[in-house]
């Protein structure tokens, strides 16, 4: 199982960034059979990989390019650096400010071509009744994998987060049989776009408003094979709550 905090535009200071990171890291330690990695804003980076040297870390977002003159851009290679070993690569609230497939496509190149692990995160934004939400999905997949090999997709993780059940403002929260439907959905995908051994063992998150009531029946009858966590992976209490749940 594969838990990943995404921990947004938060918090306001390093200092809170590095207690938390300090909590989370003693915490985790009870969880062995669960992989963890936590993304804070890159201006924390440094400061909780030397100061919490065992937690695992990922970016929030890289640039699509390598070249220098792209003020405030962070490129694959900074991130490599810095030590963050995922990244999350096509975010719905970096899409939302305009980033397209195509674009999220280099990032997850520029990403595996330095050996970061990109997150990918696929979503509709909304449901409808003639599936044409899974159409909008698919798009994302074939857009977003162009170019990478079954190789590279072993380093691929994919996080299907339905854009009307993120954050404060969702709709409502997702069933865990949408969450399987759609991961039955994005196997099959895998298995058209590279083959079956792909398929099978490529790693499936959920995410969207996942909490300490919620996050095990995503993880069970939602058949994902872990979770993508936003805001309460800022708040240590339910966190640990949510973690007693699933384990
Ligand atoms: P949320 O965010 O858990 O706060 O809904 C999830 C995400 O956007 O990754």
């Amino acid at each position: 199982m594969l838990i990943i905090g995404n921990w947004k535009m938060a918090p306001e200071k390093k200092e809170q960034a590095i207690t938390l990171s300090k909590k989370l890291n003693v915490l985790i330690k009870k969880y062995k059979s669960t992989d963890f990695v936590f993304c804070p804003p890159y201006i924390y980076l440094e400061g909780i990989k030397k100061q919490v040297k065992n937690l695992t870390l990922g970016a929030q977002k890289v640039s699509t390019s390598f070249e220098v003159a792209n003020t405030s851009a962070i490129s694959a290679t900074m991130v490599k650096n810095i030590g963050a070993e995922y990244c999350i690569a096509g975010h719905s609230e970096v899409r939302a400010m305009g980033e397209t497939d195509e674009m999220i496509n280099q990032e997850i190149l520029n990403l595996l071509e330095k050996k970061v692990k990109p997150i990918f995160c696929i979503g509709e934004i909304k449901r409808d009744t003639q599936g044409w939400y899974l159409s909008s999905i698919k798009d994302q997949i074939q857009k977003g994998l162009a170019g990478v090999t079954t190789a590279q997709l072993k380093n691929v993780v994919i996080a299907y987060e339905p854009v009307w059940a993120i954050g404060k403002n969702a709709e409502r929260e997702a069933t865990p049989v949408e969450s399987m439907e759609m991961v039955i959905f994005i196997k099959k995908i895998i298995a058209d776009l590279y083959d079956e051994k792909s398929s099978k063992n490529i790693t499936i998150l959920y995410g969207g408003s996942v909490n300490e009531n919620n996050a095990k029946s995503f993880v069970t009858a939602g058949g994902a094979n872990g979770l993508l966590i936003g805001r309460v992976s800022l708040d240590i209490k339910k966190f640990e709550i949510l973690l007693k749940s699933i384990k």
